[in-house]
């Protein structure tokens, strides 16, 4: 029986508007590694499969490997699909770079090499962190209605960004770019991560703080954390000012949802940007300073070219004998 290569990365197949020479080397890859194989690997494309939907163990029937998108990996799931539980599974390939959808110990204890797809996608998402910026303090939103629907300005209030101060929360490869994007408004830099880059912060005048006093004095905050713990809650909203911007373009559990609902409607700050789709049908959005998007921020020509290569990259090296370049979880590599 052939060994099968699954695809469930959504947007693997898209084109490339600004890129055709790109266009499509990706799928090419893969389909030269499966009629190279003389009928011993199968390419299967279910890129339109929906992420939120749980994984069922009969997809994975005969799967060596998946590029996978944000579907999840639970314990219980890879035990039953990977090759060292009851499956044949060897290789998740991240279509980016986060891993929280994947238990990537119990990938490791069931012999799952799980590669990543790291720095293709920080640029595109950085950048999409300084436009959701820019949309909450303008309320872009609100004035885009007022507009559209043939009203002159009637509240016209937005904020300013330019000289005020920034909170970084997670100094990682996106925190870093942010800062560096964010350099022509000339702001005032805190920033918290319990892994500091003392380094860094020298060279970029930014200063090194806690979360309490980044909640207290930042004008606007930007979450860049990879923990899969809720860092802004009840408490930390307490400290924040009626003007605080709260920008989350991590992950959705970072924040609160309800918490920062009520706080956005009631005034106490100013307003919320997610870059998560908002799953909280009990509270609507409608008129409520709160700009979501579906995760969408690495989601560009350059973002995708890096994802499409690197993912399907990882796949051709496995399947021809070799350790793909990113592996997270480096301690499987014993078991091969
Ligand atoms: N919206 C998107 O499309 C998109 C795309 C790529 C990445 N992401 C997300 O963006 C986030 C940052 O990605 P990255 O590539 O910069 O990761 P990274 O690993 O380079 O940096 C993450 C930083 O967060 C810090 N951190 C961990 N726990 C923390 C905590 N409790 N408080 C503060 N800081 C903490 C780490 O020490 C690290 O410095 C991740 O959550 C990732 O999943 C989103």
């Amino acid at each position: 029986m052939a060994k099968k290569v699954l695809l469930l990365a959504a947007t693997f197949l898209d084109s490339l508007i600004t890129h055709p020479a790109d266009e499509g080397k990706a799928k090419k890859m893969l389909d030269k590694l499966e009629e190279d194989s003389e009928g011993e690997i199968e390419i299967v494309y279910r890129c339109s499969r929906n992420p939120e939907e749980p994984l069922k163990v009969e997809e994975f029937e005969g799967v060596t490997a998946v590029i996978a998108d944000l579907e999840r990996y639970n314990r219980e799931f890879l035990s039953k699909v990977g090759i060292n539980g009851e499956g044949s599974l060897s290789l998740i390939s991240r279509y980016g770079i986060g891993v929280s959808s994947i238990d990537v110990k119990a990938a490791t204890d069931y012999g799952v090499i799980v590669a990543n797809a790291p720095g293709c996608n920080a640029l595109p998402t950085a950048e999409w962190a300084l436009s959701t910026i820019l949309d909450v303090a303008g309320r872009r939103i609100f004035h885009y209605i007022t507009a559209s629907i043939g009203k002159h300005k009637e509240d016209p209030l937005r904020l300013d960004i330019s000289r005020k101060i920034l909170g970084v929360i997670g100094t990682g490869t996106i925190g870093k770019l942010v800062v560096k994007l964010m350099k022509g408004y000339d702001m005032k830099v805190i920033a918290y991560d319990p892994y500091r880059d003392e380094q860094w912060a020298k060279e970029n005048n930014v200063k090194y703080t806690d979360l309490k006093d980044i909640c207290k004095n930042a004008n606007i905050i930007t979450l860049h954390a990879s923990t899969n713990q809720t860092i802004i809650r009840k408490e930390e909203i307490a400290l924040m000012k009626p003007t605080t911007v709260l920008i989350n373009c991590a992950r959705g559990v970072l924040v609160d949802n309800r918490m920062v609902y009520d706080a956005v409607k009631s005034g106490k700050i100013w307003g919320y940007g997610l870059d998560e789709t908002w799953l909280e049908k009990d509270l609507p959005l409608d008129g409520v300073n709160i700009i979501v998007s579906p995760h969408i921020g690495s989601d560009t020509d350059m973002g995708k070219i890096g994802m499409q290569l690197m993912s399907a990259q990882a796949v051709v090296d496995f399947m021809s004998g070799k350790t793909p370049e990113y592996v997270v979880n480096r301690e499987v590599l014993e078991k091969y």
